[in-house]
């Protein structure tokens, strides 16, 4: 079963018959390089994956907002009205289970950001992007429910306006605070490409990533261990970034170069000084990434990968034993180049492979955390995909505000 024949499928056991309004989808992501980058206005290199969250949506005559998921035991429904006064409470005291924080966030932030009308619906959720795991499964809860009413409450926002309402839901109503980094990849994903995105700007460019035109594949190793940004780790290295910046007297670390790292040591804290140092040398890696794949193409780019890994490892500190495993073990078995992908703490490492040394490196992988007596992980190709789209119905046109 796909996702989508398993949201239309909850949707009519929610409902009690088949009408749907329309299906939306938006899908997970990897990012290829340019990590923790995003809130410190820089670059990054993600792209969205063929992995997909749907909604499959109904209009109902009230104004209310039902939603459920394939993922959780019951659905969580509230009036539109009382959205605001639901987010203005602290998250204990909203009485939601937490996965509804992301669409019902969601509602709420669009109707935050603009002119909606006040229509009900049902949503029904299934996806086939692993939870938790680093490649943005919330991103693509966000994607699918903001494009879906987005359509359907007549929002007429573009998808990176989207992705700031995406992003506001996560901020404020989840509590996480992460970058723009997932939404954006999600939302303006496109298929066979990455996308550079200027997180100072919201400029968008597409680039060719060439990997199946050079006999190569990307295998996610998903550690299984589970990660979340409402945790402090994530906070507090966004801390220092920016207590990095306001000491150096710069709006954001995308304002430094590596020639401003010997000031940089003199004035921060040793910890601070290489929490700076990832992002400045990060943000480098980003572009030479893209200058590499223009005038090399994509075989040229491993060692660039790595050394991102290196330096989340080294200096920002958000690595963990079994993501330092699979990227061994992946380099070991003849990987071109491998990371961590996402936030960290846990999640996934991706591996740069010749397509047919793809299930080396992964054997490779579960033997190496076997022997360190690791839970095993999941591996998986990849293929950089289409951002959220919508799938609606004709229907929708006729549905009165
Ligand atoms: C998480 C966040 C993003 C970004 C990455 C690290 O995925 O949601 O905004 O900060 O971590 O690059």
């Amino acid at each position: 079963m796909t996702a989508s024949t398993d949201a239309r499928a909850l949707l009519a056991e929610l409902t009690g018959d088949a009408a749907c309004t329309g299906t939306w989808s938006a899908p997970g992501r990897a990012n290829l390089i340019g990590e923790h980058t995003d809130y410190n206005d820089g670059f990054a290199l993600p792209f969205a994956i063929d992995r997909r969250t749907v909604a499959a949506v109904r209009v109902r005559d009230d104004a209310r907002i039902r939603v459920a998921s394939t993922a959780a035991p019951a659905p969580v429904e509230v009036a539109i009205d009382d959205l605001d006064g639901l987010f203005a409470l602290p998250p204990a005291e909203r009485g939601l289970p937490e996965w509804a924080g992301y669409p019902l966030g969601v509602a709420w932030a669009l109707r935050r950001t603009a002119a909606t009308a006040r229509i009900g619906v049902e949503i029904a959720l299934a996806s086939d992007v692993p939870v938790g795991s680093g490649l943005s499964s919330s991103a693509a809860i966000e994607g699918a429910v903001a494009f879906a009413l987005n359509d359907v409450w007549r929002a007429d926002l573009t998808p990176v306006q989207l992705a700031r309402v995406g992003r506001l839901a996560e901020n404020e109503a989840v509590g996480a605070p992460t970058g723009i980094m997932d939404q954006m990849a999600s939302f303006c994903g496109q298929q066979d490409a990455a996308i550079l995105l200027d997180c100072r700007t919201l400029d968008v460019r597409p680039i060719d990533l060439g990997f199946a035109a050079a006999g190569l594949e990307v295998l996610v190793i998903d550690t299984r261990v589970e990660h979340s940004h409402a945790d402090g780790g994530y906070a507090d290295r966004r801390a220092a970034c920016e207590r990095g910046a306001a000491t150096l007297g710069v709006p954001a670390l995308r304002d430094l170069t590596s020639d401003d790292l010997p000031r940089a040591a003199e004035l921060l804290d040793e910890t601070t000084f290489r929490r700076v140092r990832h992002v400045v040398t990060e943000n480098q890696r980003v572009l030479d990434t893209v200058a590499r794949l223009a005038a090399d193409g994509a075989r040229a780019i491993g060692d660039l990968l790595t050394a991102s890994h290196a330096s989340l490892r080294d200096d920002f500190e958000v690595s963990c034993p079994e993501l330092d495993t699979a990227v061994d073990a992946a380099l070991a078995a003849g990987a071109l180049g491998a990371r961590m992908t996402g936030g960290g703490f846990g999640g996934c490492a991706i591996a740069l492979v010749d397509a047919d040394r793809a299930s080396q490196v992964a054997d490779a992988a579960v033997q190496a955390f076997a022997a360190s007596g690791f839970a095993p992980p999941r591996v998986f190709t990849v293929h950089p995909s289409a951002g959220a789209r919508s799938d609606r119905s004709p229907a929708i046109d006729s549905v009165e505000a």
